[in-house]
Parts: structure tokens; sequence; C-alpha cells
């Protein structure tokens, strides 16, 4: 497939993520609904973000450092559920992590 639209499909995956973020970590929700729109579209990321890659450029970190925020984004609903951090922090961490991982893939420093 094509690279930029396997892109707009890894953008459209974190838009639909951060949805489901605002609604269980905002709302509250605890609706059925938000979560598996959270697990589906965090494996679409995922998988896109792979399909992108190709095969994966060893030598790079940035893909790496990425992976790591993509699994504290998914484990976010978790911390805040668990009440290990208050849902609002929550919320602003996973919008820096990923602030972090857009500027990781856009810059690639290293
Ligand atoms: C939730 C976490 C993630 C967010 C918020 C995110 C965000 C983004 C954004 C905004 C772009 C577009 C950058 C541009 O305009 O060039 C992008 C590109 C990309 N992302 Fe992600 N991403 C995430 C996770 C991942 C993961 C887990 C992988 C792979 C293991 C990945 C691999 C890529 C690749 C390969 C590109 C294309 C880089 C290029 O243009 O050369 N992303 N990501």
């Amino acid at each position: 497939m094509n690279i930029l639209l396997l892109k707009t499909l890894h953008i459209a995956g974190v838009f639909a993520l951060f949805t489901s973020l605002g609604s269980i970590l905002l709302a509250g929700s605890g609706k059925k609904g938000a979560s598996m729109l959270h697990g589906i579209s965090l494996v679409l990321v995922l998988l896109l973000g792979f399909a992108m890659l190709g095969k994966p450029p060893m030598h790079h970190a940035w893909w790496m450092i990425k992976l790591g925020l993509w699994l504290f984004i998914g484990v976010a609903p978790t911390l805040a559920k668990r009440k290990v951090l208050p849902s609002s922090i929550v919320l602003l961490l996973c919008l820096l992590a990923a602030t972090y991982a857009a500027y990781l893939a856009i810059m690639k420093p290293f």
C-alpha cells in the first residue's frame, strides 16, 4: 500500500485512540464501546506503524522509543482505573507521549 495512505491511516488510528481516551479519562466512561475503540485503535496504530517500517531499521532507536510510548498509552486507562494517578494527569501524560511520538517520526533524531 502507498506509504502516504498508510501514514494517513496511522494518524486516523491516533485520532480514534484519543477519542477513546477522552471518553474513558475525562467522562469516566466505563462503556464497553470506549474500551473497544481503545483496543482496536491501539492495534491499528501498531500494525500500520510496522507496515510503514517494512523491515524495521534496527540501528534506529526512534521507533523503539515510539513502541514504549505506545505501550504507555495502552496501559493508561488501567493507571487511572486503579487510581495510580488522577485521570487528568494520565490524559496529560498521554498527550505528551503522543506529541513526542509524532516528533520522533518526523525528526528521527536517533
Ligand atoms: C500512540 C503512539 C503513536 C503516535 C501518537 C504516532 C504518531 C505518528 C504521527 C503523527 C506520524 C506522522 C509523522 C509525519 O508526519 O511524518 C507517525 C508516523 C510514523 N509512525 Fe507513528 N505513532 C505512534 C506509534 C507508532 C508505533 C508503535 C510505530 C512502529 C513501531 C510507529 C511508526 C511510525 C512510522 C514508521 C511512521 C512514518 C515515519 C516516516 O514518515 O518516515 N508509530 N506516527
